[in-house]
């Protein structure tokens, strides 16, 4: 067994209730080894990756892993949020009593450790010194090395964060166990796996991954979950699965932040990272501030809604990822980078990377060249078309790496939101943007958000669902409540965001292709929607909110068929009728909606009642 205090002590780890923490942690997982790391520990935990064979190298300081091959994405159905109020079960956070729960993880994770080093991860989600520092601050433990490498890039990590709190005891306990991975029954019916946030003890226990949100407990379980929890219970924030970006307009000097919700694998990322399309790159230029996670709090001073970013990185898709498609996305993973590569293709001998969509073919020369299981391309049969990379694959990166990140991502303040977007994998019906003015509409409509599900979760890839402001993986407490949240949140501020629903994916039932080109071209109406909200445009009312009238939707250089076009800037009212009745069934699964929200329901439904065809 290891000697927790004297690995805390040398490490100069000081706060008496993390350490209490991680001593009974040690107690319980049986660890010989205990290490307290900090960012500065990265090149030699990076080396000693290497030399365990857990990273390999991918050229000039980025390196490459390869999960085990059926824990390559979130598991939704493992997931499941544990409080001790049986009010807080809601339709889709899988709540369990605490008191069942705790119990069951601290049996999995009994003993799990002997023979194995437990990593201690103090972390700080938010820039140090925000107004929400106290919801900030966690202590992850963890068995698994490259769990440690991947969150010293996508969160703040060092003793520093946890030694001087105020209270300090108000940290996120969060305790990640990997377990025998080819043992745990993936997908049967004895499935082992379980990831739990004990919310009102803020306290999270994943048991059974080592990929992406499954393992690195600061960004989803904490940053989500117990956020979204706490911004509740203290009736104070919003945590929402929210990119956030400023757009800067160099010809009046003006810059606007826009924060928008979209399913995991949605386009987040290449929102963030966009790179303003050529006729329009002079003008205006779109900063990162965040690509998946904001904290939405209103400032009492100037009634701004304001948000910020709690992680440090990015854990981006691989996939289409290209040149032409996202060039910041592409450069944030340069040579020198540090950047990790997941579950992508690997040339061992060129140290190369590669993924469907990087390039328009694969490498030709297929020597050296394995899959995401490992397995060599050249062994494959005669049509064998199996992608080369896992379609979940992905790339971990610091903030400060993405080309397009704002001066400011570090600042603390937060900035202001001018816009609040809504968005997903819709292949029909939804228009290329509909605004929306009013406060529960707007609310309404996140809550109605209907796309198809992604890779980014296990078994649910292409599924049609509602996913209530692209948080239905991530909630933690009952939809009633938490649309009330917002209109309190966001109600409380006296400049009101303009909200609006956004569609990149429309496609045409011919062909199947996209009918939009996505992507850079994005941006464009997105300026619509500033416009719109400083009076510049006046659009055109719908009965599901103002729409953009062609001419005034800036569309210089963009390619798109007369046939397209028309068909992402209108309504298909007799398929917006028939959505109406889905949408009640779908709302009427949370208890305690407020009657806002049905009032904004009904309002919609009769004027496409109303509405010509
Ligand atoms: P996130 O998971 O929500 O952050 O989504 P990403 O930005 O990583 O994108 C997920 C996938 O959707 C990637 O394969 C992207 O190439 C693709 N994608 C992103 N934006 C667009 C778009 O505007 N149009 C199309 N067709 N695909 C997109
Ligand atoms: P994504 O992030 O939303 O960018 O896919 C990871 C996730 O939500 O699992
Ligand atoms: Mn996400
Ligand atoms: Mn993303």
């Amino acid at each position: 067994m290891a000697d927790p205090d004297k690995a805390m002590d040398s490490a100069g780890l000081t706060n008496p209730r993390v350490r209490e923490y991680v001593r009974h942690w040690a107690e319980i997982t049986g660890a010989d080894r205990i290490e307290v790391v900090s960012a500065a520990d990265d090149a030699r935990l990076v080396a000693e990756a290497l030399d365990a064979g857990e990273l390999e190298p991918a050229g000039e300081g980025r390196y490459y892993s390869r999960s085990y091959h059926k824990d390559t994405a979130r598991s939704e159905e493992r997931t499941i949020v544990a409080t001790n109020d049986p009010a807080d079960a809601g339709q889709y956070n899988n709540w369990r009593p605490a008191s069942e729960m705790k119990p069951l993880l601290e049996g999995k994770m009994r003993g799990a450790l002997v023979g194995k080093t437990m990593y201690v991860i103090p972390y700080l989600m938010a820039p140090p010194g925000s107004p929400l520092d106290q919801f900030a601050t966690g202590v992850e433990l963890t068995d698994t090395r490259t769990v440690v490498l991947h969150m010293i890039r996508m969160a703040r990590v060092g003793v520093e964060f946890v030694n001087d709190l105020a209270d300090p005891d108000s940290f996120v306990r969060a305790v990640h166990v990997t377990g025998e991975l080819e043992s745990l029954g993936h997908g049967t019916p004895d499935d082992q796996r379980y990831f739990v946030t004990c919310a009102d003890e803020r306290t999270i226990l994943h048991f059974g991954s080592s990929y992406g949100g499954n393992a690195l407990l600061g960004k989803i379980a904490h940053g989500l979950r117990q956020a979204a929890y706490d911004g509740w219970a203290s009736r104070s924030f919003l945590g929402e699965q929210f990119m956030l970006i400023g757009i800067e307009d160099r010809q009046t000097g003006r810059t606007y932040h826009v924060a928008g919700g979209f399913p995991s694998a949605s386009g987040k990322t290449n929102l963030a990272m966009m790179q303003a399309p050529d006729a329009l790159g002079d003008r205006y230029h779109v900063t990162f501030y965040g690509d998946d996670i904001a904290w939405l709090w209103v400032d009492p001073d100037s009634g701004r809604v304001l948000a910020l970013n709690p992680e440090y990185g990015v854990f981006g898709v691989a996939k289409d990822t290209n040149e032409a498609t996202n060039p910041n996305a592409l450069h944030s993973v340069d040579p020198g980078t540090g950047a990790i590569f997941t579950n992508v293709a690997y040339n061992p001998a060129t140290q190369e990377v590669w993924w469907e969509g990087k390039t328009p073919e694969p490498p030709a020369d297929v020597t050296g060249w394995l899959d995401w299981k490992g397995h060599a391309i050249a062994d494959r049969e005669p049509g064998d078309d199996a992608p080369w990379a896992h379609p979940n694959s992905r790339f971990t990166t610091t903030l400060a790496n993405v080309p397009n990140v704002a001066g400011d991502f570090d600042d603390p303040k937060g900035v202001p939101v001018d816009a609040i977007i809504f968005g997903g994998r819709t292949r029909d019906r939804e228009p290329l943007v509909r605004a929306i003015t009013d406060l529960a509409e707007g609310v309404y409509d996140g809550l109605t958000l209907g796309a198809e599900a992604t890779f980014a979760a296990e078994g649910v890839d292409g599924q049609l669902r509602y996913d209530p402001m692209s948080m239905r993986p991530f909630m933690s407490y009952a939809e009633g409540e938490y649309a009330a949240h917002w209109l309190r949140i966001i109600g409380a501020a006296t400049e009101q965001p303009i909200f609006a629903h956004v569609n990149w994916f429309q496609r045409d039932p011919d062909d199947g292709h996209f009918r939009w080109p996505g992507y850079r071209e994005n941006l464009r109406p997105l300026l619509w929607l500033l416009q719109l909200k400083n009076g510049e445009v006046t659009g055109r009312e719908t009965a599901v909110g103002i729409l953009p009238t062609e001419e005034e939707l800036d569309l210089t250089g963009v390619e798109i068929s007369r046939a397209d076009l028309d068909a992402i800037l209108s309504i298909d009212v007799d398929r917006w009728r028939q959505e109406m009745g889905f949408r009640e069934e779908h709302l009427k699964q949370f208890h305690g909606l407020p009657d806002e929200i049905w009032e904004a329901h009904r309002r919609v439904a009769a004027a496409l009642e109303a509405a010509d065809q």
